[in-house]
């Protein structure tokens, strides 16, 4: 018999302190930046975002996501052989968010590593995680995005941190006879390193460089519009099926303008896009997890439904996995 994966539960977590733009443009304002709601609310959707308090890492997020999931798809922690965190932000430069995690679990013995790649962090540990179900490796995987973008904001940079929060978003993800994931479409092209990084590292116990986000957003757009419609088409043709199959698209939660050419790109009405920008701004890796997670306990997704999950980020990267829930 053919080996698939499918979702059985999702969870989510948000840190309490929620931001809001009249908060963010209040800051920037008094540190002699020009900005308002206004502006941020047309240009990226977004009103909201939630920071973690000092002493919240992306594993403590982490957790409370994944024990959300386990519960929904009766899951205990002893059941997982598989952890594979995306993040860009990890608790310490070694070991892995997911081993941290691990530990907080209560787990011991099954893999457990990180994937970096940004805010496509999550299609790829979900792609990962697809191939080491189907392969036999492992057979009930928790895959999470968690992120503390805070930490790596400059809060003198009117470009950028209006844009992103924290929080996390986490799947089960179980071998199964009947698809589940039914195709995926990773890419990545590293000309393209400048235009979205931390240039920062840590050499002799100093950080050297800048260890703050910089970006150059107009080139981000650009690319990210025309990636995202390839991806999508890449993937349906890969499953043998059409834009009309797509009940829900749940693009990468970066700037609503980017989510709403995408669905017109692929001709899907904007009823069909899942939307958390406006709440949780830019959370990267965890900004799908969240959205999918959000609209599963709303009641919008339901199972059976057939989902396009999209990421495109820093590296650049970006894929997309196309999958019944
Ligand atoms: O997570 C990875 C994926 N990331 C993304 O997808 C982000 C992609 N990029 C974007 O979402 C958008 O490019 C931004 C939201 C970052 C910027 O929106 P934009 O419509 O591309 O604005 P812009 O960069 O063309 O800037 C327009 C103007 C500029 O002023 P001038 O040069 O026209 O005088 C900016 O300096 O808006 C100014 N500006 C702001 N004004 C008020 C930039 N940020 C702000 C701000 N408040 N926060």
């Amino acid at each position: 018999m053919k080996r698939y994966s499918r979702i059985t539960g999702t969870g989510s977590f948000l840190p309490p302190r929620r931001v809001t733009n009249a908060e963010m443009a209040a800051d920037l304002v008094a540190r002699g930046h020009e900005t308002s709601d206004q502006w941020i609310v047309e240009r990226t959707g977004i009103r909201a975002r939630h920071f973690a308090d000092v002493g919240v890492n992306a594993s403590d997020l982490a957790e409370r996501a994944a024990r959300q999931a386990m519960e929904a798809a009766g899951a205990k922690p002893q059941d997982i052989d598989l952890i594979i965190v995306a993040t860009s932000t990890p608790d310490m430069v070694f070991p892995s968010t997911a081993c941290i995690l691990q530990n907080k679990l209560g787990i011991a013995g099954c893999p457990a590593f990180d994937v970096q790649a940004v805010c496509s962090g999550f299609v790829y540990a979900l792609t990962v995680a697809d191939s080491l179900i189907k392969t036999g490796t492992a057979s009930k995987a928790l895959v999470i995005g968690s992120e503390i973008f805070s930490r790596i904001l400059d809060f003198n940079d009117r470009t950028t941190s209006v844009l992103f929060g924290d929080g996390a978003g986490a799947v089960v993800l179980e071998a199964s006879d009947t698809p589940g994931i039914l195709a995926t479409d990773l890419h990545a092209d590293g000309k393209h390193v400048g235009i979205l990084c931390v240039p920062g590292s840590v050499s002799g116990g100093k950080v050297l460089g800048e260890p703050l986000l910089r970006m150059d957003g107009q080139a981000v757009f650009k690319l990210a519009i025309g990636v995202l419609e390839d991806a999508a088409r890449a993937t349906l043709a890969k499953a043998e099926k059409t834009e009309a199959d797509i009940d829900w698209l749940i693009p990468h939660q970066a700037n609503i303008r980017i989510m709403q050419g995408t669905a017109k790109k692929l001709k899907l009405s904007m009823d069909k896009l899942i939307v958390t920008v406006d709440q949780h701004g830019n959370t990267s890796a965890a900004s799908i997890p969240l959205a999918l997670d959000t609209a599963v306990r709303s009641g919008k997704i339901k199972k059976g439904d057939t989902l396009m999950l999209e990421g495109v980020g820093g590296g650049f990267t970006w894929g997309a996995v196309l999958l019944d829930f």
